[in-house]
């Protein structure tokens, strides 16, 4: 089976042209399954409800991962995603205990055609500011919890800073998943990889965004960071019209779970 991965379909005029060119795109490589993290699709802060609607209308999305900033609106937003039916799962390791309560999903099975994909997501510890469970650990006991008999392939979007540990994560998850990807870094790497044994890897996915700016941002509103110190100055949104998507390809062996392909792809429009 083919499973597309997008992350980071970025803000206003960049998901406007994702949008545009969305069906062009799918029917070029037709998947089976979708999986998008759209980390900063309102902005660079929390999703709002009337974007993930948009997607929900527009796109055939499977499975929308999350990030490091999750719970700065959640009160705002937690009745849509706690929806049996929503699309969104959060990273699987935050805290869960007697004092907080996150009913909203952490990982998801979506089926189609007979085919049934499991996504889970997990964020790092490493130079991340939320604490959360220890990755590794986490994973394992899901796996050891969730019902695998059936399932045809297990792909995981680990939302990390560092290449190393994403690479420990990747050995230590070999034969357990079939293909795990990086996002948070908003930088596409060249290393897409597949183990001897089954697991793939790719360290990051990159992002959909304005080619000629510094992760989105004008470069005149950020200059003053580097060049004077000035921590306070307010971020613009560059409006450059070169515009570039990625995403990547996974093809897995639907009986084995094994990844078979991994294709890095990249875009280039001027809007
Ligand atoms: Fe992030």
């Amino acid at each position: 089976m083919k499973v597309l991965i997008f992350w980071d379909i970025y803000w206003r005029i960049w998901r406007n042209a994702f949008l545009k060119e969305y069906k062009d795109l799918v029917l070029k490589y037709s998947p089976d399954f979708i999986i998008a993290n759209i980390e900063n699709i309102s902005s660079w802060r929390w999703p709002i409800e009337k974007h993930i609607k948009e997607l929900d209308n527009k796109c055939d999305i499977d499975v929308y991962t999350s990030w490091n900033h999750i719970f700065d609106n959640y009160f705002d937003i937690k009745d849509y995603l706690d929806r049996d039916n929503s699309k969104m799962i959060r990273p699987a390791n935050y805290y869960e205990n007697e004092f907080n309560y996150f009913p909203w999903k952490w990982y998801k099975i979506v089926e189609k055609n007979g085919k049934k994909l499991l996504v889970i997501n997990i964020m790092s510890k490493t130079f991340m500011k939320d604490d959360v469970y220890n990755p590794f650990l986490k994973i394992n006991e899901m796996l050891k919890e969730i019902d695998l008999s059936d399932i045809n392939g297990i792909i995981v979007d680990f939302h990390r800073e560092t290449t190393a540990e994403i690479y420990a994560l990747w050995f230590f998850l070999d034969w357990k998943v079939s293909f795990i990807y990086g996002t948070h870094t908003h930088i596409q790497t060249n290393d897409e990889l597949i183990m001897p044994k089954q697991t793939g890897i790719l360290t990051d996915v990159w992002m959909s965004w304005p080619l000629y700016s510094v992760i989105w941002v004008d470069y005149e509103s950020i200059k003053h960071r580097f060049l004077w110190g000035v921590l306070w100055w307010k971020m613009e949104q560059c409006l450059d019209k070169n515009y570039v998507v990625s995403w990547c390809l996974v093809e897995i062996d639907e009986k084995t779970k094994e990844c078979i392909n991994i294709e890095k792809i990249r875009i280039r429009w001027t809007l």
